[in-house]
């Protein structure tokens, strides 16, 4: 394995602070071209983390949140157990409302209320030790997830393919390996050699600036390409598979993911190229019976005006329109990719299969 590839599968992207009060992250906003460290320490600057970005792909947003939260409940000087349980509730409430696509967030903090839940009664100190143990638990797991999503993505691909991706789904969005990009890590740790085009992904350039940067970084073969150029990727023959992540799967398929994917979707199936979906059992909500109940994250017209321009690029009063997610039906996607193994059509029996006692 290369150093640089090691370095980018191991990057710390999310962590708990060394007095368990804080999290620390790398600033997703300042890369590729600074490598900045913040240090979260109050509710609203892990909101804000998570709002604007600087932190971001549903996995990784759901493991902040976890540690967020508990290093919040670390700072309290609150002794009894119902007043803590109050306290915890607030201020969950508070970080699931930064984002509201990716089911992560409130799936993880779900997870850390339920601990707060189990032990009702008990001295604070105790529920303090559980809930550092599940926040800790929670990212493990993912670490688990990740790989476990790469191997089978691994096997879906062979050497020397093209692999058109979209927004970014590796190790800064997730833990370790990643998801979409995972099997791109992981086949070339076993020598394997693709060719991977990269959807620079407006309006926030998720792909150009972490996904090409990440694989770049890696050594792998990355072509960045504006996100209007997948059809012509396409149409040379280039790409022999699709990989994408996801924010949302609903019951019966229906997948979000970044703004653009639902597009990626429909220009594979002209071309008769396989349209796959990564993502670990955490992303997918069963209580979301399809894509018209999954929540659209609208954002600041100003990412379309005039982000990333030394002078804006549209008049200020020009109407914008900037949904952050789009979904993708489920009649176009060829497998959705668990750590548990590969999902096909229909999906409402082989997801629901997923979450089965016996599986
Ligand atoms: O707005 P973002 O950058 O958080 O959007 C992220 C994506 O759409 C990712 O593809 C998704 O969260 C999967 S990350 C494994």
């Amino acid at each position: 394995m290369s150093a640089e590839l090691k370095q980018v599968t191991h990057i710390d992207n999310v962590r708990l602070g060394e007095d368990e009060k804080s999290v620390v992250i790398i600033d997703q906003t300042q890369l590729p071209n600074r490598t900045e460290y913040l240090t979260l320490r109050t509710a609203e600057e892990m909101y804000d983390a998570i709002k604007l970005l600087q932190v971001r792909g549903a996995p990784a947003i759901g493991i902040c949140a976890a540690y967020s939260i508990y290093a919040l409940a670390r700072q309290w000087e609150v002794q009894d157990s119902a007043a803590f349980a109050e306290k915890f509730h607030g201020q969950k409430e508070y970080l699931n409302s930064s984002r509201p696509t990716a089911v992560n967030l409130s799936w993880a903090l779900n997870r850390m209320e339920g601990v707060v839940a189990a032990n009702t009664g008990k001295p604070v100190t105790e529920i303090l030790d559980s809930l550092g143990k599940e926040c800790r638990a929670i990212h493990e797991e993912d670490i688990a997830m990740c790989r476990a999503i790469s191997e089978h993505g691994l096997s879906l691909i062979k050497e020397g393919d093209g692999i058109l991706t979209h927004c970014n789904a590796g190790p800064l969005a997730t833990s370790r390996y990643g998801t979409a990009l995972g099997p791109l890590f992981l086949g070339k740790e076993r020598g394997m050699n693709f060719r991977v085009f990269s959807d620079e992904t407006r309006p926030l350039l998720q792909g150009a600036r972490l996904t090409s940067y990440e694989l770049q970084k890696a050594g792998i073969d990355v072509t960045l390409i504006c996100d209007n150029m997948a059809s012509i990727v396409m149409k040379n023959g280039w790409v022999q598979a699709c990989f994408v992540g996801c924010d949302r799967v609903a019951a019966n398929g229906d997948a979000a993911n970044k703004i653009g994917t639902s597009g990626v979707a429909i220009l594979a199936k002209h071309y008769g190229i396989p349209f796959y979906v990564l993502g670990p059992t955490s992303t997918i909500d069963l209580n979301c019976p399809d894509g018209d109940h999954i929540p659209i994250e609208l954002r600041d017209p100003d990412e379309i005006r005039e982000k990333w321009y030394a002078e804006p690029m549209a008049l200020p009063e020009v109407k914008c329109y900037n949904p952050a997610f789009d979904v993708t039906d489920h009649t176009l996607i060829a497998g959705i990719v668990t750590e548990k193994g590969i999902c096909r059509a229909p999906y409402t029996e082989s997801l629901a299969a997923l979450f089965d006692e016996k599986h």
